[in-house]
């Protein structure tokens, strides 16, 4: 079991749509353990197959960081099936250093997807779940949270991404909740 390397923005692998996984394979339950573990020790509560550099519909997620492990999320090949309402939430991604923005969602989304054993099932998630969810999903189809926020503040954050990367200064990860 190995803990991933977490890929970061600008890298053009982020931008790219995963494929649906055909056949799940002892490859995809090991790359699935690797997520979790990856994830667990990022810590994130949420990570998609595209941000380890697998263009695959993988999904993990816990939302529940205080119990690790008691409510963990898999989902393969994960769509939105019914989703309402609108939240704003203050949105972080383990693939966008230093940087959090307020997001626009749907408060409430119904997710269908698989797990390891084929086996389909469904999530229902209100308020951080359901932000998790979408977010995630949202990975899958080469999008981040930075791709909904305004054209300005993206800019601004990628020019501070850019010098910080230049200098090497790039803040350290604060311990913070990151999906
Ligand atoms: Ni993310």
């Amino acid at each position: 079991m190995a803990v991933l390397e977490i890929f970061k923005y600008p890298d053009p692998k982020l931008k790219k749509a995963s494929q649906p996984v055909e056949a799940i394979t002892e490859d995809t339950v090991c790359l699935i353990r690797e997520m979790v573990e990856t994830m667990y020790t990022a810590p994130g509560i949420g990570l998609a197959a595209p941000q380890v550099g697998q263009l695959q519909r993988i999904i993990v997620l816990d939302v529940d960081y205080e119990n690790p492990g008691e409510n963990l999320i898999t989902l393969i090949n994960p769509e939105i099936r019914e989703s309402e309402g609108e939240i704003v939430w203050e949105e972080s991604c383990l693939s966008v250093i230093d940087f959090t923005a307020e997001v626009k969602r749907a408060k409430r989304a119904e997710v269908v997807g698989l797990d390891e054993k084929e086996k389909e099932v469904t999530v229902v998630g209100e308020g951080l779940l359901a932000v998790v969810l979408q977010h995630e999903i949202d990975h899958l189809d080469g999008k981040l949270f930075i791709d909904r926020i305004s054209r300005l503040k993206r800019e601004l954050y990628t020019k501070r991404l850019k010098k910080m990367l230049r200098t090497g200064k790039a803040l350290p990860e604060r311990p913070r909740i990151m999906i």
